[in-house]
């Protein structure tokens, strides 16, 4: 399975998503992650090697690709209309991370917009969910919904431990913290939305 992780705004938990489904699709099959942001975020995560997974740019991808059974692809933010047909046609599925703010919808659904005459092979997933007591995760699934939108149930809740786990180029379940169980559980939950 070929996985894309893209969005129109930056920030939104993309690398994170990409690296972290990868670390689930990696529980079940070889899986690589192909860094297509030129910034480098995921390779930079993975420079430590102690990811359990391999990741490498887009130059390498060709040549490594055959002997992996998934991929993950992560890009960049703010993706030329003309690259978003290239995006879809590059894989079975492409997650769209948003977090719960306005500016993040409105570019998710410029993006789900654009996408509309390429491909239904999208999901949109709610990223930096505030904790209780803020309603706008719900809020902003409500409005997603009504919309009539594909998105995944699971959510990823706002845990600074995904900050810690990327400054310690781990993934997510691999820090020492009490709150590490909870943030592993958010992105299996997706993976097993995506590969039971
Ligand atoms: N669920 C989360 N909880 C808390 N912090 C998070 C979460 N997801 C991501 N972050 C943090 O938010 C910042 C942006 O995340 P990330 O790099 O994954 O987004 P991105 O969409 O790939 O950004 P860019 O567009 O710059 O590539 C990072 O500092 C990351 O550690
Ligand atoms: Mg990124």
């Amino acid at each position: 399975m070929i996985v894309t992780v893209a969005s129109f705004k930056g920030g939104v938990g993309k690398t994170t998503t990409a690296l972290h489904l990868a670390a689930y699709l990696q529980q079940h099959a070889p899986t690589l992650v192909v860094d297509g942001d030129l910034n480098r975020s995921a390779s930079e995560w993975a420079s430590r090697e102690k990811l359990p997974f391999k990741v490498v740019d887009e130059k390498q991808a060709i040549r490594f690709a055959k002997q992996y059974e998934h991929i993950v692809i992560d890009t960049p933010a703010r993706p030329a209309p003309e690259e978003l047909k290239t995006l879809a046609e590059g894989c079975d599925l492409l997650v769209l991370p948003t977090s719960p703010d306005a500016l993040a919808l409105s570019a998710m659904l410029q993006m789900v917009a654009a996408l509309h005459a390429l491909t239904s092979n999208y999901r949109i997933l709610l990223t930096l969910i505030p904790p209780h007591p803020s309603k706008v995760g719900l809020e902003t699934r409500a409005t997603i919904e009504n919309a009539s939108l594909p998105i995944f149930k699971s959510e990823i809740r706002r845990l600074a431990v995904f900050q810690r786990a990327a400054l310690e180029g781990v993934p997510v379940c691999d820090v020492k913290d009490p709150y590490a169980k909870n943030a592993w559980r958010c992105y299996t939950a997706v993976g097993e939305e995506i590969l039971p």
